[in-house]
């Protein structure tokens, strides 16, 4: 069986790091893509092509327990662990292990804070079941390649894998084990510009800074993260009535809760400040901070201004289309 699976990147709304105390966050899948091919082999061997990751290309073939890495550079890349991984615990839990020939296509950077890791942990996921001819639901996989980011990350919760498998706009909130999510309807088009800076840190990192902080003193960063919790319940009223003003405020609101938990750096501020004076009606990093992306919400005439402006002080900008569909399995030839 021959299969292409592909998932979305994503863009945190309201809500990161606070939804890893509990507190609902608000997600939203866009329209860039990883793409996972996958062949199946009938002689138990697995080879990964990773390609358009933004990092030399690395091939890595598995035989009989020998692994062969082949980089331009020596490089290993990261991304390679998320594919081991799932194809790790797919295989254990369907009970059954196959052959096969991946290659992984990236429409986005790796490690920018878009969400391409857990696009990659649930691509593979879902291209590794269906080309042995397993069926999972969404629910299956979503599970699984959660279960990939946290074996990689350490720490991760839910919401990147669930927006990469669900794709819309998710509102989701996770305690106790117990994951809620609800689709929202949002009541009018949002146009967002993305600006990216380069990472200084990595999300587990940024993650485990915050968790020192709320441990050490609790009864403020504790309540920082409650505050960033009521503003995003607020930010999901304003996004069903589509008042893009109030989503707007309420995103500078959680950008400087988000400065005050110390993820933001001086360059994400400095775009986030930049996009606000040239026109945005709000700015906030997104995802886990300490560099990587911030997002600007415009009103759609002046878009175009807010990224010429942010462009500058970026390594680069995007526009994209929010609320595209999540995981997606295309069986391209059956064997
Ligand atoms: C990273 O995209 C978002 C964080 O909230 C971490 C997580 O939810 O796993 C910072």
């Amino acid at each position: 069986m021959k299969v292409v699976a592909s998932a979305p990147g994503k863009v945190t709304l309201f809500g990161e790091h606070a939804v890893v105390y509990g507190q609902p966050a608000i997600v939203t899948s866009i329209s860039r893509r990883v793409y996972v091919y996958a062949e199946l082999r009938s002689d138990g061997v697995i080879k990964i092509e990773a390609r358009d990751l933004r990092v030399p290309g690395v091939i890595v073939t598995y035989r009989e327990g020998e692994v062969t890495v082949e980089t331009e550079y020596g490089l290993v890349l990261p991304a390679i662990s998320y594919l081991n991984k799932a194809i790790e615990l797919t295989s254990s839990y369907l009970g059954s292990r196959h052959g096969v020939n991946l290659v992984v296509r990236s429409e986005m950077p790796v490690g920018a804070g878009l969400g391409t890791s857990a696009a990659v942990a649930v691509a593979t996921v879902a291209a590794y079941a269906y080309s042995g001819g397993y069926e999972l639901s969404k629910e299956e996989i979503a599970r699984l390649g959660w279960e990939v980011e946290k074996a990689v990350q350490g720490v991760a919760s839910p919401m990147d894998t669930s927006i990469a498998t669900f794709g819309g706009f998710m509102r989701i909130r996770y305690s106790g084990g117990s994951i809620e999510r609800e689709f929202l309807k949002v009541g009018v088009d949002l146009p967002i510009v993305i600006a990216y800076v380069e990472r200084e840190a990595r999300t587990r990192d940024m993650v485990l800074a915050v968790r020192d902080r709320v441990t050490k003193y609790p009864e403020i960063y504790g309540r920082i993260i409650e505050v960033i919790g009521e503003v995003t319940s607020r930010a999901e009223v304003a996004l069903r009535r589509g008042d893009l003003y109030e989503v707007g405020h309420l995103m500078n609101v959680n950008h400087g809760l988000l400065d005050a938990l110390g993820v933001s750096t001086r360059r994400l501020n400095e775009v986030v400040y930049a996009a606000r004076s040239s026109g945005a009606l709000g700015a906030k990093l997104t995802g886990a901070g300490g560099g990587g992306c911030a997002i600007a919400l415009t009103k759609p005439e002046s878009a175009d201004s807010v990224e010429t402006v942010v462009r500058f002080l970026s390594d680069f900008t995007m526009r994209t289309t929010l609320g595209v569909e999540g995981v997606r399995v295309e069986v391209v030839e059956k064997s």
